[in-house]
């Protein structure tokens, strides 16, 4: 078999931290592959006006699976007043990289795994009646779409005349119409129809085939009725498929609220864009939070694998690294997955499961600690120490 070229993209802040971490225990389970950096994040934006390059995307259309820290992102005025003196007033305008990404190789699923490990500090702890306590074990697994919907970027604060008057063909806009356009900010929310099957299909494959119960849909038919009724729409007619899988919906709302009640019987979940978001970071809370929140940003022929958490700016110049290396580390074994090395994946899995079992070897947010350089004096584990421990297991 070839040796797989995998571009290695840091990016900033611990980005730069965790990302050789995982490298280092892909290395101990064997996994053979070449790795080329690819430069992307603030400092290109700063030095280039450009956070995302072109040589970057050459790479990835190369190489076509990749694995991504963290990048730096600032509000659009906060990006322009940091851009290199001889780049200002040129029109240079910031936009998220990572979002550029997904957009560009049309990575329309975003995969996130939310798994509670036995032993976990973090894992959510439920009162019954009568003041007992349990611990539902969570396996839930986000599918959330990746390129669409309110983050597709079509938006306008102030918008033309001729945006105006399409916007006035619908009965509904007739409250806004003493609004001068100024004072108006319009993001649209895009389904389309391929996009919103072609994620139903992805999920009762996934769901299918790792022997999940249900498939949910969480958006918002009720109130949303074009977009999540189209979603909706989709999931039943993929859903006849798969006879032996629930299809149920939920809206985004309700199950936030639901979130802590039952999270022990959901299997797959499907979203849009910006509840997906939303939805994912809620489940991950349950399990163990931004140090285990791994994700995979998958496309036809491209796949790009990152820790959900961004590049935790205060925590980079520490002396000795205190993050937690998990997240990147199970983001790594989602693209042994994707790459059929399943076996090398379980392996890193086991391994990390007997370190939070054993509960030795914990970094700071683990022992609900505030982030300080003084923490590895308390007990927690370096960023260093925690890989130490998984690669001891392995
Ligand atoms: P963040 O995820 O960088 O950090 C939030 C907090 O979570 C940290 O202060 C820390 O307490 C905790 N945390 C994050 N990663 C951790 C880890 N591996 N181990 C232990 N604790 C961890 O989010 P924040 O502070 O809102 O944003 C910082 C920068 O990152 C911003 O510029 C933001 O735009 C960017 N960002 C980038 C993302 C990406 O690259 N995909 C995603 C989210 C934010
Ligand atoms: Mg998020």
């Amino acid at each position: 078999m070839s040796i797989p070229t995998i571009v290695t993209m840091p990016g900033d802040g611990i980005g730069q931290t965790v990302l050789p971490e995982a490298i280092k225990v892909l290395d101990k389970v064997g996994f053979k592959a070449d790795y080329v950096h690819a430069d992307i994040g603030w400092e290109f934006w700063k030095t280039e006006g450009n956070p995302l390059p072109q040589r970057t995307l050459d790479l990835l259309e190369k190489h076509r699976v990749a694995l991504f820290g963290a990048i730096t992102s600032k509000p659009k005025d906060a990006a322009a007043s940091e851009l290199d003196p001889s780049l200002r007033g040129k029109g240079y305008v910031y936009y998220s990289p990572i979002v550029g990404l997904r957009q560009h190789f049309n990575l329309q699923l975003c995969i996130r795994p939310c798994r509670s490990f036995t032993g976990n500090p973090l894992n959510f702890i439920r009162r019954g009646a009568g003041g007992s306590t349990d611990e539902p074990k969570v396996d839930v697994v986000i599918f959330r779409q990746n390129t669409e919907g309110l983050y597709s970027g079509v938006e306008w604060t102030g918008p033309s005349d001729e945006v105006r008057r399409a916007l006035e063909t619908h009965p509904k806009m007739g409250s806004f119409s003493e609004i001068p356009s100024e004072d108006l900010a319009v993001s649209c929310r895009i389904f389309s129809r391929p996009a919103c099957r072609y994620i139903c299909q992805k999920a009762f494959e996934y769901a299918d085939k790792h022997g999940y119960k249900s498939v949910t849909v969480c958006e918002k038919p009720n109130v949303i009725r074009e977009t999540s009724g189209m979603m909706a729409q989709e999931a039943r007619l993929v859903a006849k498929e798969y006879p032996h899988i629930a299809l149920w919906f939920t809206n985004i709302d309700a199950q936030m609220m639901w979130l802590t009640k039952n999270p022990e019987d959901y299997g797959v979940i499907l979203s849009g864009n910006m509840f997906g978001d939303i939805i994912s970071d809620g489940f991950a809370g349950l399990t163990g939070g931004l140090g285990f929140a791994n994700s995979a940003n998958v496309g036809e022929d491209c796949a790009i694998f990152e820790p959900t958490h961004g590049s935790a700016p205060k925590y980079f110049d520490y002396e000795v690294p205190i993050v937690n290396p998990m997240a990147m580390i199970l983001s790594a074994c989602m693209m042994l997955d994707h790459l059929d090395e399943v076996e090398k994946a379980d392996r890193i899995r086991m391994a990390i499961a007997e370190v939070i079992a054993e509960g030795k070897v914990r970094t700071y947010d683990m022992m609900k600690l505030q982030g300080r350089p003084d923490v590895v004096e308390h007990g927690a584990a370096s960023t260093y120490q925690m890989t130490e421990a998984i690669l001891a297991k392995l």
